[in-house]
């Protein structure tokens, strides 16, 4: 995710508006359903444990522009007070003096606003109802990505008028997504479900591009076998879409999997009468209500083999439970397979929900509408007026990395970042990031929290969790505050075997990950002497975006380190020319791979024996953007020097 995230933010002491999506079932005055308000609570306790003063504002039901006793978020301020466990102040209205006066005295807790739809400026994004909802406060957090498709005082207007972020479901939301719509590890399979075709054609279309399969269930499937000519006795039909049914069929061909078989009965209804019956054979007088077992076999078949899944829509009525056995049936599938499998849509949650199966998932979406319209690749002014990330990596500045390698227990990290920050406190012209041991890391991202020094990792694995003895995922690296990772450094190809497949896969994932990847190629030294030192590095660089589309991301989401292999601790160090001469061509490279612009915003380092006496004229030359230090950055005195030396040339 290039958005900028509630972690790029310093909310200390800070009063901050969050658009959450507490639009959740309330009967008899209380919450029937609480999972959106669960899903909110990271960012909640983000920002409570962080000292920022958050108030936070939702819609709920469809209140027509003025207040509504039927609509108000009193249940929901019960329902969030017990799940937080610490005070909720809800308020009768979303703006005015109440709020400032709530804000400056309640600090022992969370600030509940009246809902947004409440006040007619609400829906029509009008500018001075966004003018009164931000005047309180300091920032403006969005977590809401079930409304991220409309534009909205609430999820847009306050956004132009603050400093704004993403929450962290919706930075979740959006890096899950992403996977599904940048770069789907293949097979991947759509299952899409539902009523109507009306309602999909915008996803199936973009899934006929982007996906390797499109399993069609629910009753949508009819349109399409009426628009091949078959009998669809009382089944839904949507008439007026039989030829768009038929285009996307021919387009589709083989793709486009419709079922074999269906459940039909004479009503909705439990205990109904009904039978299993071929599509060839559908009895008039009947309606359609659910896929049949061989259809379960045989989407089964395709799920079973998928790497990547995007589900959305049941594939029955799965309400009644006669007609729910398809789209458990299905859901079994998924939830035994092993691949990246995303779900979203009212229904299908709760129709997974039902069967206890979201955890089996990879991720739920809590937008339907929204998921679909931004897998579809559409713009969601709620996401598009969010920020892009600002660090100042999104540039081309300098970056000076300290490498650890195998060294250093928890308290020398400790002791070498409190050595550190003063020394390079006013190198405010670069970007500094220590890479270190896991096991110190938590330490290092927590102690360089809020200042300008970046901690990373030496290395992950590319899936997200799962039976990989030894291994650390990208999620596990963000969540204690890592920012970047090292990627294929040549102790890891050599003395690991790793390959440029998995160095290719684990830069797609840091990437997607919203981890800034430090990319390191080079040649050994027998290759350098037989000649063919372009011949290695040119194709580790093209290795690399096996599963990334240069063209598609930004020059700043990654970093390449040239790091000659017969240079990596051993004193010997490239003549800054050969140095300057490799890294050219490798931007030159990445300009063939994504353009001028992408090209101009990578940014490239050296790494090989640096240190204080080779520094200066090493970053002298043009296309070196900074080093990669190992040896010479175990001592925090030493590393200062250089991250100190390197700013001197740039200044
Ligand atoms: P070195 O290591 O500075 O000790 O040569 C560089 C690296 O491995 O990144």
């Amino acid at each position: 995710m290039n958005k900028r995230s509630v972690r790029d933010l310093d909310v200390r002491g800070k009063r901050v508006l969050v658009r959450v999506d507490f639009n959740v079932p309330i009967r008899d005055g209380r919450v029937v359903d609480d999972a959106r308000i669960e899903r909110a609570l990271p960012t909640i306790r983000y920002l409570l444990e962080r000292g920022a003063r958050p108030a936070l504002i939702s819609h709920l039901g469809r209140p027509k522009g003025e207040p509504d006793p039927e609509c108000t978020m009193d249940p929901v301020a019960i329902r969030l007070e017990e799940l937080l466990g610490v005070p909720v102040l809800k308020l009768d209205t979303a703006v005015g003096r109440e709020v400032e006066e709530a804000l400056a005295a309640f600090s022992e807790g969370i600030v509940l606003l009246e809902n947004s739809r409440f006040y007619p400026g609400e829906m029509k994004n009008d500018p001075e109802f966004s003018e009164q909802l931000a005047s309180p406060f300091d920032l403006y957090v969005d977590d809401a990505f079930g409304v991220a498709h409309r534009a909205h005082a609430t999820t847009v207007g306050v956004a132009k008028l603050l400093p704004a972020a993403a929450g962290l479901l919706m930075e979740e939301e959006l890096d899950y997504l992403d996977r599904i719509r940048l770069h789907p590890e293949r097979p991947f399979v759509a299952i899409l479900g539902g009523a109507k075709v009306s309602d999909k054609l915008g996803i199936m279309q973009s899934m006929l591009e982007l996906a390797d399969a499109l399993l069609i269930g629910g009753a949508m499937c009819f349109t399409f076998f009426k628009a091949k000519g078959l009998e669809t006795g009382n089944s839904l039909v949507e008439e007026d879409y039989l030829e768009e049914a038929k285009h996307l069929m021919s387009e589709a061909g083989e793709k486009l999997v419709l079922p074999v078989d269906l459940v039909a009965a004479e009503m909705m209804e439990e205990g109904a009468p009904s039978k299993l019956v071929g599509v060839e054979e559908f009895p008039p007088g009947l309606m359609g209500l659910d896929i049949g077992p061989e259809t379960v076999e045989e989407f089964k078949s395709y799920i079973s083999r998928a790497k990547t899944i995007f589900w959305n829509g049941p594939m029955g009525v799965f309400e009644v439970d006669a007609f729910a056995k398809g789209t458990e049936g299905v859901a079994r599938a998924v939830a035994e397979s092993e691949a990246l499998s995303v779900g979203g849509g009212g229904d299908l949650v709760a129709a997974v929900r039902k069967l206890g199966l979201e955890d089996e998932m990879s991720f739920i979406s809590t937008g339907g509408g929204a998921s679909l319209e931004y897998v579809e690749g559409r713009e969601l002014p709620g996401v598009a007026v969010l920020p892009d990330k600002e660090r100042s990596w999104m540039a081309r500045r300098p970056l000076m990395a300290a490498n650890w390698k195998m060294n250093k227990v928890v308290r020398e990290a400790e002791v070498y970042v409190t050595h550190l920050l003063p020394r390079i406190s006013d190198a405010e012209e670069l970007d500094v990031a220590i890479f270190a041991p896991f096991t110190c890391l938590h330490a290092v991202a927590r102690m360089t929290q809020d200042t300008p020094v970046l901690a990373g990792a030496q290395d992950f694995y590319y899936e997200d969790s799962g039976a990989y003895t030894g291994e650390v995922s990208a999620p596990m690296l963000k969540d204690i505050g890592a920012g970047a990772v090292i990627v294929g450094h040549s102790e890891r190809r050599e003395i690991f075997g790793e390959t440029d497949e998995m160095v290719a896969r684990k830069t797609a994932r840091a990437v997607s990950a919203g981890l800034l990847p430090v990319v390191c190629v080079g040649e050994k030294g027998a290759e350098r002497d037989a000649g063919r030192m372009w011949e290695r590095v040119s194709g580790q660089v093209r290795a690399a975006f096996e599963y990334l589309d240069a063209g598609g991301i930004r020059g700043g989401a990654i970093v390449f380190a040239y790091e000659p292999v017969w240079a990596i601790g051993t004193g010997e160090v490239a003549s800054p020319e050969d140095a300057q001469d490799a890294i050219g061509k490798i931007r030159g490279l990445l300009e063939e791979l994504g353009g001028g612009s992408f090209a101009e915003e990578v940014r490239i380092l050296y790494g090989g024996s640096i240190k204080v006496g080779n520094i200066g004229e090493i970053m002298a030359q043009k296309d070196v953007d900074g080093g990669l230090v190992g040896g010479a950055s175990l001592e925090a005195g030493s590393f200062a020097e250089l991250v100190n030396g390197a700013r001197a040339v740039i200044e």
